[in-house]
């Protein structure tokens, strides 16, 4: 039996689902019962029907099942695969800017700790932070820990007051209009693509922006050829799947992120074998944390 086969039957034996983000590698993605974007993970894992989850993402993701799901065993591939804009902030900060607004909501990016979720009023992902923010009854809006994704979103609601912090993610944020432009001079009539985690300069170049099932959405629905792609590498092995005539091109070589990239076919074949890299999250810090994920799922619905 080949690796592919082993984890098949392994994931059979012991009643496993295997869920995985579009960043991963594509050998990866292959392997997996459900692939998808931030938002579409969350909500899939209080679906499965299977008693554990084993998640080829980053740690936010695996807490996120937990919160979500404590009677659930959720294990990581790699459990020292994080994202690194999830420590950008901390509660103190959180704290002290709430002191100066008595009209504030607390609004966390999926894409934080679980103990930042347990100090928010409400989560979001890329693809439901306008849906969500727009129907909050606060004027004032503290945004975390994404800058860029905050300050995208506040363009679409200018009625609302944003407050951010300095985190990025720097897998996005290396991404420049320079980049672009030049990739733009050798493909003038592809369609820029962009995560809403670049900056507001290479949005503002964008012909659309969304999340990364957003994106994979537009790209095959469209009638163009061409396409410019302004998030992680990962992407591209579904992009290509689902338009295998479809060109796509990436506009620098760090368009890739190391966490995901932990994920490995070996990697999930050991974890199915020793299921030791579990997800635990004290008692009390996964409730308060479950109250705005919660909202996240009741607001985007
Ligand atoms: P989405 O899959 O929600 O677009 O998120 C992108 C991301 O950076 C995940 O870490
Ligand atoms: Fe974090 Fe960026 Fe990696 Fe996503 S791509 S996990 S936001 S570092």
């Amino acid at each position: 039996m080949n690796l592919n086969e082993e984890i098949q039957k392994l994931k059979t034996e012991k009643n496993v689902a295997i869920l995985a983000h579009y960043y991963v590698d594509g050998e990866v993605q292959e392997i997996a019962d459900y692939v998808g974007d931030s938002y579409y993970l969350s909500k899939i894992a209080t679906k499965v029907q299977q008693q554990t989850i084993l998640f080829c993402g980053v740690k936010f993701m695996g807490e996120s099942a937990k919160i979500l799901n404590p009677e659930k065993k959720i294990v990581m591939v790699d459990d020292s695969a994080g994202c690194p804009m999830a420590h950008m902030i901390n509660v103190e900060t959180i704290n002290n800017i709430k002191a100066d607004y008595s009209d504030i909501a607390v609004v966390c990016y999926i894409n934080s700790s679980a103990e930042i979720k347990s100090h928010s009023d409400v989560c979001v992902t890329s693809s439901n932070a306008y849906q969500i923010i727009s129907k909050l009854p606060q004027k004032n809006i503290l945004f975390i820990p994404d800058k860029h994704l905050g300050t995208y979103i506040s363009t679409k609601i200018p009625d609302k007051n944003f407050i951010f912090h300095n985190g990025y993610c720097p897998v996005h944020q290396a991404i420049t209009t320079t980049n672009v432009l030049k990739a733009q001079k050798t493909y003038p009539d592809a369609k820029i693509l962009v995560h809403p985690e670049c900056h507001i300069d290479v949005i503002k170049l964008a012909d659309f922006v969304g999340s990364t099932s957003e994106i994979i959405d537009y790209a095959t629905k469209s009638h163009e050829q061409n396409f410019i792609i302004c998030t992680d590498n990962g992407i591209l092995h579904e992009l290509h799947k689902k338009n295998p005539k479809k060109n796509f091109c990436l506009v620098n070589e760090k368009q890739y992120c190391p966490d995901m990239k932990l994920n490995t076919l070996q990697k999930v074949y050991d974890v199915l074998n020793s299921m030791d890299s579990e997800i635990i999250l004290n008692e009390d810090l996964r409730q308060k944390a479950q109250t705005s994920l919660a909202r996240m799922l009741e607001l985007a619905n």
